[in-house]
């Protein structure tokens, strides 16, 4: 459909291999006071112990020790560490270890841990008591700074997670259309509802599950699965069900199979969207480029069959930019998450008007939420997007810069090692061992995902904790420094041969 858009550094290809885990070798880590990259030879990270011995107790307690799998680090091998406390950039474990945090509580925290006015919004909120079940004054204060972000958005709804948000988004797309199927795209993840976990990306991905037991087939043969970036696939789609498909979701830059742009003409070069990019996402980006005929291709569809477009933001709200990306594209409703609640949980759907007075109590479609809009989760999101959008020309401009010199600077460090290609966004950016290009997740699964796990548990071991899946994105954060990326880089030097080591 195009020419390849991966950046690619191709040294020699390796067979898989996994390595077992080296627990007490690596770094101290990261930043000499001059700013020099740090040097990795002497083993000086604590032996995880304590870590260990926690991961055994939860074990007693939760399936594979955790609350959410790809916790386990059971795609890339090793001992998670247990997470003691984290501060701007940094997370501290269990066993007096830090590590430069690449993952960002899956998102969130684009402002770094413990932000000072985050914490303190939190601890105002809290001593008015943590939840009442009615209405706070806090929620239209947040919805109105979204909706100034989103023209897409005229009305809201706050949820605890963005699962319940996808879900809820999809309900009201069947009630507004009064048709069942769902396109949904290869890869992307919109949580675990049933019908959404159809070749789902994420922890889906990564544990290689096609999608879940205990969906009953009735529920997954409503949702058609189909290639990212193929508009040829959709038209095929909506020809073969004719007035039946109430809507298409996608994540408009896929981040849960790795980070997948979407199509934006030839002139397009994902791996340069941090440099160029400006505060307001792609829509800057759109006009230098021109827009995503891919994104736009989805729009003219779904309009030309009466079906609704839902853009799944949860990743990429106000992470892309503020207003994320979908913007440009007009999508009937967007979902949001992550960012949105600074840390806490909070999920959004929202849309036009016409189909969100759908909802109860106005209309005739479900949905509620005890701890919806809850007082502290308001809190810190409130304080979170007030930042963001008051130092948007700081925030943006640093983070997206500093994405692309580490996104470049380890692939670099690749060179003759490992065969790697990268695909990025913003500051968000996956790192694909393949030789690229990937568009889409078939290309993303042609991963060597044994080197990947040799090349994360390496970056472990010397204080850079970047997320445990080759299908995720890496994201950084207004607290990360040149210094930090420096000490990355230097990090990536010697991983990489132990990702050559085989
Ligand atoms: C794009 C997207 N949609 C939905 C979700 C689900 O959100 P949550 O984990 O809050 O349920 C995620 C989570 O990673 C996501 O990335």
């Amino acid at each position: 459909m195009h020419e390849p858009e991966s950046k690619i550094l191709a040294g020699f290809a390796r067979t898989a291999n996994p390595q077992p885990p080296m627990p007490g070798r690596g770094g101290t880590g990261f930043v000499k006071d001059n700013g020099e990259p740090a040097h990795y030879t002497e083993p000086t990270m604590n032996r995880r112990m304590r870590s260990q011995a926690l991961q055994e107790r939860a074990e007693r307690f939760f399936p594979g020790g955790v609350n959410s799998p790809v916790r386990a680090f059971r795609a890339v091998g090793g001992e998670p560490p247990f997470v003691e406390r984290a501060e701007g950039a940094y997370l501290y474990d269990a066993d007096g270890n830090r590590y430069i945090d690449y993952f960002g509580s899956w998102g969130p925290m684009i402002l770094g841990h413990a932000f000072p006015p985050v914490v303190e919004s939190i601890a105002r909120a809290a001593r008015n008591s943590p939840s009442f079940g009615a209405s706070t004054a806090a929620e239209a204060d947040l919805a109105e700074r979204i909706t100034a972000c989103y023209p897409a958005i005229e009305k809201m709804r706050f949820t605890s997670s963005g699962t319940e948000s996808t879900m809820s988004a999809i309900r009201l797309a069947r009630a507004a259309t009064g048709r069942k199927l769902i396109v949904k795209f290869e890869g992307c993840y919109h949580g675990h509802a049933d019908g959404l976990l159809v070749k789902a990306g994420s922890g889906v991905a990564t544990f290689g599950i096609p999608g879940s037991a205990g969906v009953p087939e009735e529920i997954a043969g409503l949702t058609i699965a189909l290639p990212f970036n193929d508009l040829d696939a959709v038209e095929a789609a909506f020809a073969a069900h004719r007035d039946a498909i109430a809507a298409v979701i996608v994540e408009p830059v896929v981040g849960n199979a790795g980070c997948i742009p979407p199509h934006s003409g030839p002139a397009s070069m994902p791996a340069e969207f941090g440099e160029r990019i400006s505060p307001r996402g792609l829509e800057a980006w759109n006009a230098m480029h021109g827009p995503s005929d891919y994104l736009e291709g989805l729009r003219k569809i779904t309009r030309q069959h009466g079906a609704l477009l839902i853009f799944d933001e949860v990743m990429t709200g106000f992470r892309i930019g503020l207003g994320g990306v979908g913007n440009s594209y007009h999508p009937d409703l967007v979902t949001l998450g992550k960012i949105v609640g600074g840390g806490l949980p909070v999920g959004v759907f929202g849309g036009k008007r016409s189909v969100m007075d759908l909802l109860a109590p106005l209309g005739p479609v479900y949905q509620a939420g005890t701890l919806s809009g809850n007082p502290l989760a308001m809190a810190a999101g409130l304080a979170t997007i007030r930042y963001l959008q008051e130092h948007e020309r700081e925030v943006y401009p640093k983070i997206q810069m500093l994405a692309q010199a580490v996104m470049t600077g380890v692939a670099e460090q690749a060179r003759n090692k490992a065969v790697l290609c990268y695909n990025g966004a913003g500051s968000m950016w996956t790192w694909f061992f393949t030789p690229g290009p990937v568009r889409n997740y078939a290309e993303a699964a042609k991963s060597d995902t044994a080197a990947f796990g040799r090349f994360h548990r390496a970056m472990l071991e010397r204080g850079v904790w970047l997320p445990p899946s080759q299908f995720e994105a890496a994201f950084l954060s207004y607290a990360h420094t040149e210094a930090d990326v420096q000490a990355t880089i230097a990090a990536a030097r010697e991983a990489f041969e132990m990702v050559a080591a085989g």
